[in-house]
């Protein structure tokens, strides 16, 4: 898989990755594919991530798979075969297959014939559910990647809403904008959230997470309506490798968690999936408003993101500046650190340290 973004002329040219570095969102990470309420048991689906189509299926007892979806005889996808909730029927000689991949019976064969199906197996890849959400891993030893995340309340949830927009950009280009406190006023300047002319000079502290970096909590900022309509409630941001951003919002007892997630579909296509959790009472009659404006904002950044890409494509560099892209070098730099980490076979460690940074937005 390539992709066309990335090399950073920046101010600071340590930090300044080289072009080579960023082609590929590493294998080895969780990604966020569907929502646990979209797909019932015995039903199964095809997706596609890193490029590669994968078939995900629940088995009738509940258990999640996820094969390579291409079938070892003659290379079908065993996505458009028959599947009853034990085992997927290949589309094109009947070979069955259980959610282990491995075969189980080739209903061809006659006494006599050499062939043990017990033998062929699809490759299987892990897959995980959390808090309403399926999660695939792709890449070798699951246990020195970063966790999937916690989405966990202190009560109930009493309000769940889960969007998803796929745009048409690489996967580095849509997760900078997760971590781009630049756009905000411009891209999201709707009057219902922050109108551009309020631009003000803002200060953040972050700290280093095992796996990323995060806004300490601080009072929201008074210029988005959002927020005020909150009554300003404290407010934490963590960034979370491989394209993870996880608000907090704190309102007394209460608390929203507000989760944007970024799934590599091929080189050229981003799945974003906003997932917004709370467990204070008001906000459950409100579901679909609250998914409205998450859709609202995705495909605000899906516009400009599929825009920039265009541009990307044309002169592959980009350049990071100031402090606001100081998380864009950031992120760069993790991920760069995450990837050799994981080619020399040895655990990842963060080497950023506490920074106060300050932009106006
Ligand atoms: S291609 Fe799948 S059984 Fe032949
Ligand atoms: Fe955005």
């Amino acid at each position: 898989m390539t992709s066309s973004t990335t090399i950073a002329g920046t101010a600071s040219a340590a930090e300044a990755p080289a072009a080579s570095e960023f082609r590929e969102p590493p294998r080895e990470a969780w990604y966020c594919v569907k929502s646990t309420g979209s797909l019932a048991p015995g039903a199964m689906t095809s997706i596609t991530v890193l490029g590669e189509q994968i078939v995900l299926g629940r088995m009738k007892t509940g258990r999640l798979f996820a094969l390579r979806d291409r079938c070892p005889h003659r290379g079908a996808p065993l996505s458009e075969g028959g599947f009853d909730g034990d085992a997927i029927t290949c589309p094109f000689h009947g070979w069955r297959f259980g959610g282990d991949g491995r075969c189980q019976a080739m209903p061809t064969l006659v006494d006599g014939d050499v062939a043990d199906p017990g033998q062929v197996k699809v490759g299987a890849f892990p897959v995980r559910e959390s808090d309403g959400i399926i999660w695939l891993y792709m890449g070798a030893e699951v246990a020195a990647a970063p966790p999937v995340p916690a989405l966990t309340l202190a009560g109930a949830t009493r309000c769940r809403a889960a969007v998803s927009v796929l745009v048409e950009a690489s996967y580095d280009l849509c997760v900078l904008s997760l971590i781009d406190p630049g756009h905000v006023g411009y891209v999201h300047n709707s009057w219902w959230w922050r109108p551009t002319a309020t631009a003000r000079e803002k200060v953040k502290d972050f700290e280093p997470l095992p796996f990323g970096f995060r806004m300490t909590a601080h009072q929201a900022s008074t210029n988005s309506r959002g927020y005020r309509l909150l009554g300003r409630p404290q407010t934490e941001v963590d960034f979370l490798l491989p394209g993870q951003r996880i608000e907090r919002i704190r309102i007394g007892e209460r608390s929203i968690i507000n989760a944007t997630f970024a799934t590599p579909i091929d080189a050229r296509r981003t799945l974003f999936t906003n997932v917004l959790l709370s467990d204070l009472p008001q906000l459950m009659p409100l579901s679909p408003l609250i998914r409205w404006v998450g859709r609202a904002f995705l495909r605000q950044d899906q516009r400009i993101l599929e825009l920039a890409q265009q541009g990307l494509e044309r002169k592959p560099t980009m350049l990071l500046l100031g402090q606001a892209d100081r998380l864009a070098q950031w992120y760069f730099r993790l991920k760069r650190d995450y990837a050799a980490a994981r080619h020399e076979g040895k655990a990842f460690s963060n080497t950023l340290v506490p920074e106060r940074l300050r932009w106006r937005t």
